[in-house]
C-alpha cells in the first residue's frame, strides 16, 4: 500500500492533520489540502522533514468546484496518480436551530455536504480513468441520530451518509471503492469552539477521544476498504437503534442532554477533555 498517494481535505487542523500524519509515517504520499493554505504549508513541510516522504499541500476550497479540479489535477501531476480521497472537511456553526442565522445553515451545508458530493464528484472520473480510487468519507455519529444542537450539521451528515452509500451501491462494478467512518467527540478544535458555546452540550455527555485515535480508523480503512466504520462500536448501536424509532429517540434525547450539561460542566477543555 505504500506510496499510494492519499488526498485528504481538511488536513491543516484536527483529525484531518492526525490522518496525514499517520498516513505519511505509513508511507504513503500525502497531499495536505485546506482552505487554511498556510497552515497546510506548514503541516507539509514539518511532516516531509520528519517523515522522510512526499507531502505536500495545496489550498482547496470544498465548496468550490473549480478549487476541485485545481487541486486534484495538481496531486496527479506531482504524484502521478490519486489513489485516496479522503472527504474530511467540515464545519460546524453551535447553537440551536432558531439561534442560528440562515447564512449560518447554508455554510455548514455548503461545507459539509455540497463540499463532499463535489469532491467525489470531480475525483469519481478521474479515479475511474486510471482505473482504481479508494474514497473515505469521514462523517459523524449524527448521520444516525438527531441531536439538539446540531440540527443542520446532523442534516448534513445524514446526507452525506445517504449519498455516499448511494454512489457507492451505483459504482459497485467500477474500479472505484467507497468506505464511510464515523467519529464520535473527537478533542479538536471543532469540539473546543462547542465548549466555548455555553448552549452546546451534548459532544460533552460521553467520553472524547483524541484525533490520533480517529486518524488511526480512517488510515486503516486506506489498506482494508471497510464499508462503514462506527467508533468506538458500542456507541454506534445506541445511535443505530435510537436513530430508527422517534419514540426512543425523543425519550432519550433529553436525557443525554441532562448527563451533557452535567459532564459539560466538570471538564475544561483545556484541563484535558476525556
Ligand atoms: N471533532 C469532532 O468531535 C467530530 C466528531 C464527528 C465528526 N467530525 C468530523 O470530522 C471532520 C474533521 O473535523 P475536526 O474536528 O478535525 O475539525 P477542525 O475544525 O479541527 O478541522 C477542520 C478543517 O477543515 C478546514 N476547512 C473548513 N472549511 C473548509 C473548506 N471550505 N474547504 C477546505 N477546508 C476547510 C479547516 O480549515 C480545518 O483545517 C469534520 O468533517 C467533522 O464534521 C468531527
Amino acid at each position: 500500500m505504500t506510496g499510494q498517494a492519499v488526498f485528504v481535505t481538511g488536513a491543516a487542523s484536527g483529525i484531518g492533520a492526525a490522518v496525514a500524519r499517520i498516513a505519511a509515517r505509513r508511507g504513503y504520499r500525502v497531499m495536505i489540502a485546506d482552505v487554511n493554505g498556510p497552515a497546510a504549508a506548514e503541516l507539509a513541510a514539518e511532516l516531509a522533514a520528519e517523515f522522510k516522504n512526499d507531502v505536500e499541500s495545496v489550498v482547496l476550497d470544498v465548496r468550490d468546484a473549480d478549487s476541485w479540479d485545481a487541486a486534484l489535477a495538481s496531486t496527479v501531476e506531482r504524484f502521478g496518480s490519486l489513489d485516496v480521497l479522503v472527504n474530511n472537511a467540515g464545519i460546524i456553526h453551535t447553537g440551536n436551530a432558531r439561534d442560528l442565522s440562515l447564512a449560518q445553515h447554508r455554510d455548514i451545508v455548503e461545507v459539509n455536504l455540497l463540499g463532499t458530493i463535489t469532491g467525489v464528484l470531480t475525483a469519481l472520473p478521474l479515479m475511474s480513468a486510471q482505473g482504481r480510487g479508494h474514497i473515505v468519507n469521514v462523517c459523524s455519529m449524527t448521520s444516525f441520530l438527531p441531536l439538539t444542537g446540531y440540527s443542520t450539521y446532523g442534516a448534513t451528515k445524514h446526507g452525506m451518509r445517504a449519498f455516499h452509500h448511494s454512489v457507492a451501491i451505483e459504482e459497485r462494478d467500477g474500479p472505484v471503492t467507497f468506505s464511510i467512518i464515523h467519529p464520535p467527540s473527537t478533542r479538536t478544535p471543532m469540539l473546543a469552539q462547542e465548549m466555548a458555546d455555553p448552549s452546546s452540550v451534548i459532544a460533552f455527555a460521553e467520553k472524547s477521544h483524541s484525533p490520533e485515535e480517529i486518524a488511526e480508523q480512517v488510515v486503516d480503512a486506506i489498506a482494508k476498504k471497510p464499508v462503514e466504520v462506527v467508533f468506538p462500536r458500542w456507541a454506534g448501536r445506541f445511535q443505530r437503534v435510537a436513530g430508527v424509532f422517534p419514540v426512543l429517540m425523543h425519550w432519550a434525547i433529553p436525557r443525554v442532554v441532562r448527563k451533557g450539561h452535567k459532564r459539560r460542566a466538570e471538564l475544561a477543555y483545556e484541563g484535558g477533555a476525556r
